[in-house]
């Protein structure tokens, strides 16, 4: 049953299942001999992350970081604030960035270049969705589950306000609950 907050679902649970998965291997092929450092972004990875991950079959280490933006304006800070920093030490490592989603590009552009002053030896992004139409920086995933045009979509880890999170599926979130 579809959440009555939601317009439609965009990506069902099986969808979202067969192609992590899908990618999750073509990533895995890249990592042969190595061990990756895994850096999901918090929270709105996580369940893509874990289900990611679990596709894995190098040594992969786990590690997680909280960043925002204030960048989600016609005008952006140009400073990404880091609320929860990695346990890890990036210096000389494979990095795979998890992220739900891509939209400005402001996020990940910056916690690559981040990444890379530290000194890790790669950067790999990955996301979940990728709204093309919205970039305003020069960055692209390396793999991207889904392209989705100019809507609010959340569940699967992607919140409206922390809510929706938990969702199995993708939604759209019905305008409705905006203008609330
Ligand atoms: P960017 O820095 O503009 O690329 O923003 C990426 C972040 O914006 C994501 O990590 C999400 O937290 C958030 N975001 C962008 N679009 C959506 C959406 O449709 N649903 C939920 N969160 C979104
Ligand atoms: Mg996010």
């Amino acid at each position: 049953m579809m959440h009555r907050d939601c317009e439609r679902i965009l990506f069902s649970e099986e969808q979202l299942r067969a192609r992590v998965a899908e990618v999750a291997r073509e990533v895995d092929k890249l990592y042969v001999g190595k061990t990756p450092l895994c850096v999901g972004i918090l929270k709105g990875s996580i369940i893509f992350y874990a289900d990611f991950i679990r596709h894995l079959t190098s040594p992969v280490e786990l590690d997680f970081m909280a960043v925002s933006s204030y960048g989600s304006g016609a005008v952006s800070s140009g400073k990404l604030k880091i609320k929860k920093d990695l346990d890890r030490n990036v210096k000389g490592r494979d990095v795979i960035i998890v992220e739900d989603i891509i939209d400005s590009g402001f996020t990940l552009a910056n916690l690559k270049q981040l990444l890379l002053e530290r000194g890790a030896n790669s950067v790999l992004i990955v996301t979940l969705l990728n709204k093309k139409a919205r970039r305003n920086y020069d960055i692209s995933p390396d793999f991207n589950c889904f392209d989705i045009e100019n809507e609010f979509v959340v569940g699967y880890g992607l919140d409206y306000n922390e809510r929706y999170r938990s969702l199995p599926y993708i939604g759209i979130l019905k305008l409705s609950v905006y203008e609330k």
